[in-house]
């Protein structure tokens, strides 16, 4: 079965991990004992949202996803899959939740 490297630059410094080709990023994070904020698991709240420093995801599983947050570089992992080896930096929702608001696009729980 094919792996991809996600590193995860945190708040606590860089973990690396392997996500499983088809598996979302998050619940990699967690099978590796790394916890990250979530809230619905649906890709809608931004909660889990990272910063792409390297690589590409696929967001099609995600319920709100815009072309603007990929512009953006962002990333909703708790439905994102990689398409490549990622660096991610992990705790974004805030920023991710004023971008959105200055497109005028859902920015929940702000
Ligand atoms: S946990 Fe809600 S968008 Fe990821």
């Amino acid at each position: 079965m094919q792996t991809f490297l996600v590193t995860l630059e945190t708040p606590d410094g860089p973990h690396s991990i392997e996500c499983r080709d088809g598996e979302f990023v998050w619940n990699a994070a967690a099978r590796a004992g790394i916890q990250l904020p979530a809230i619905c698991h649906q890709g809608r709240c931004l909660t889990c949202a990272c910063q792409i420093l390297e690589g590409e995801l696929d967001q099609s599983a995600s319920a709100s996803y815009f072309p603007e947050d990929l512009e953006a570089g962002y990333a909703l992992i708790c439905t994102g899959r990689p398409r490549s080896n990622l660096v991610l930096r992990t705790h974004q929702q805030w920023a991710m939740r004023a971008y959105r608001k200055t497109r005028r696009l859902p920015a929940p729980y702000s």
